[in-house]
């Protein structure tokens, strides 16, 4: 496999959708709801997501494509090569701030995470990772990250999870919220993992999420040393929904074990 090539194919394809959706401004955007009515969708989350999927399918007939939208294929097995995309990440923002979000893509063979990609459309922000080879925001190199201990952490979570609610014991997140340093939401977990690589987010955490959401930011985390696992401390399968924890080395052992206690659900 060319990864190489793939990894400047990609690239160039997110570039060109960044583009398409900076335009899709200009126009009247139509907004729909999904499972609930702050479950939101817009007609350009679908096109971008049936772009992709046209050009993928058009120059890599043998790959899957995982999608947010539900065009792509039926992916149940990590087998092959499955390109595993979210058009947009932060659909609320991307309609109440215009600003915000992402396009998410992380490339698996096999189950294990080859390239990932990151890019923050309105801040022209790209962060892309191929496996070993290092963690970029545009052509500058992310450092590794350095150890943390949680009083001096910043740490990316929603609200949510210090109210009631069916996941977690909100009392012991309410108890780490109080013990670090201090905590920041940023309306889309593909750019909370962004910060996360780039040092500005010490850990991200959250209660519900899809594989779209993480693949492209776990493959670039990885490369600065960092760590992400459901928060029962087992590796993802980039297939099902699951809870999830990106975290600094160290720092994710110490928020799993002091702070997080599942229900059952
Ligand atoms: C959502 C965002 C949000 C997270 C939600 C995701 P979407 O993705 O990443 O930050 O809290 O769980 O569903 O729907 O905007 O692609
Ligand atoms: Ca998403
Ligand atoms: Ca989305």
């Amino acid at each position: 496999m060319d990864w190489g090539a793939i990894d400047r194919y990609a690239k160039s394809l997110i570039k060109e959708a960044g583009h398409r959706i900076r335009v899709s401004f200009a126009g009247k955007i139509q907004i729909e709801t999904k499972a609930d009515a702050n479950d939101l969708v817009t007609d350009i989350d679908r096109e971008i997501e049936q772009f992709f999927i046209s050009r993928i399918r058009r120059d890599f007939p043998g790959h899957r494509i995982l999608g947010e939208e539900g065009f792509g294929d039926d992916v149940s097995s990590g087998e092959g090569v499955v390109w595993i995309l979210d058009p947009i990440d932060g659909t609320m923002n991307f309609i109440h701030q215009r600003r915000n979000f992402a396009i998410s893509l992380g490339i698996f063979a096999d189950g294990v995470g080859m390239l990932g990609y990151i890019y923050d459309v309105m801040a022209d922000d790209f962060y892309h990772a191929y496996r070993g080879e290092g963690a970029y925001r545009n052509d500058e190199r992310l450092p590794v990250l350095e150890p943390v201990t949680v009083d001096k952490a910043v740490i990316g979570v929603n609200a949510s999870w210090v109210a009631p609610n069916r996941y977690i014991d909100h009392e012991a997140v309410g108890r780490l919220v109080s013990d670090c340093r201090g905590t920041r939401s940023y309306g889309s977990a593909a750019i909370e993992l962004a910060h996360v690589a780039a040092g500005r987010l010490d850990a991200y955490l959250s209660m519900r999420l899809a594989p779209w959401d993480i693949a492209g930011g776990s493959v670039i985390i990885r490369e600065v040393g960092a760590i992400s696992t459901n928060l029962r401390g087992e590796d993802l399968d980039m297939i099902s929904n699951d809870t999830f924890i990106a975290a600094r080395q160290g720092l994710h052992q110490s928020i799993l074990d002091q702070y997080i206690r599942l229900k059952q659900t």
